[in-house]
């Protein structure tokens, strides 16, 4: 039985601006266990990215428990935390959040600097994660020189580049064309047969039909969360036509 690392048990999230407060979970329960490929999928202002801040310890929950491979979030002192975000969590943005005044090497190479690792390691790893996105003819360039899935590529071999048990992204191909947003996609799943557990936020029925799981959220409720049988996206087929 493979381990639980996501518990999320009734977490709840309540922003207050001034006067007004937006409910923005209402109770969410859900496990993840270690290797699975999960999407949560549901409208704009429905909770999912508030709810992946919550998984990754970006912010803290107003009520509930968030439990990471076993240990409970609120019990984590900030080094804790920060440790944690590093070393057991890559994140991946729709909007990439690369450096743009670092080169692609040294945007990857960046989150093993605050492990303390010596600068030629670093070098090597980042290396060797650019060269699983395919991305290791462009070591030298900027990221306004990339192309969106470039740019996307580059963002996942960093959040790869620590080994880390899970990555979360929120809307990875939300900015990228159906095809550049596929690629990644396998990227994605390739990157999970090898054992990282993924969950990813996503509108696009494509992509979130392509997991093994999907948890629907609205209004700040799970909505329904069911396994189902990863299909592949139509245009994925079209290409395969082609
Ligand atoms: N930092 C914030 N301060 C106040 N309200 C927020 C903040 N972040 C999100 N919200 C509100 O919480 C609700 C859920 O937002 P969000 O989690 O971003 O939804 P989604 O990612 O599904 O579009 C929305 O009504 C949004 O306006
Ligand atoms: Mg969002």
């Amino acid at each position: 039985m493979a381990e639980t690392v996501i518990r999320m048990e009734n977490v709840t999230k309540v922003y207050k601006i001034g006067q007004s407060e937006v409910h923005a979970l209402r109770g969410i329960t859900f496990s993840v266990k270690q290797g699975e490929f999960v999407s949560i999928m549901g409208p704009s202002g429905s909770g999912k990215s508030t709810c992946m801040n919550m998984i990754g310890c970006l912010d803290r929950p107003s009520g509930g428990i968030v439990e990471i491979n076993g240990t409970e979030t609120a019990k984590m002192t900030e080094k804790e935390l920060a440790s944690l975000r590093n070393r057991t969590i890559g994140f991946v943005f729709q909007q990439y959040h690369l450096l743009p005044g670092m080169t692609v090497l040294e945007n990857v190479m960046l989150p093993l600097r605050y492990q303390g690792i010596e600068k030629p390691e670093r070098v090597r790893l980042a290396k060797e994660v650019l060269e699983r996105v395919e991305m290791e003819n462009r070591l030298s360039h900027r990221p306004s020189e990339l192309s969106g899935g470039q740019k996307q590529r580059v963002a996942i071999a960093r959040a790869m580049v620590t080994k880390p048990h899970i990555i979360l992204a929120d809307e990875p191909t939300g900015a990228l064309d159906s095809k550049t947003g596929l690629q990644v996609l396998n990227l994605f799943r390739e990157i999970n047969s090898a054992g990282t557990t993924i969950v990813i936020v996503t509108h696009d029925g494509g992509i979130g039909a392509s997991a093994n799981r999907c948890i629907r959220i609205f209004d700040g409720n799970i909505q329904s969360d069911e396994e189902q049988i990863p299909v592949m996206p139509f245009y994925a087929m079209a290409e395969e036509n082609a």
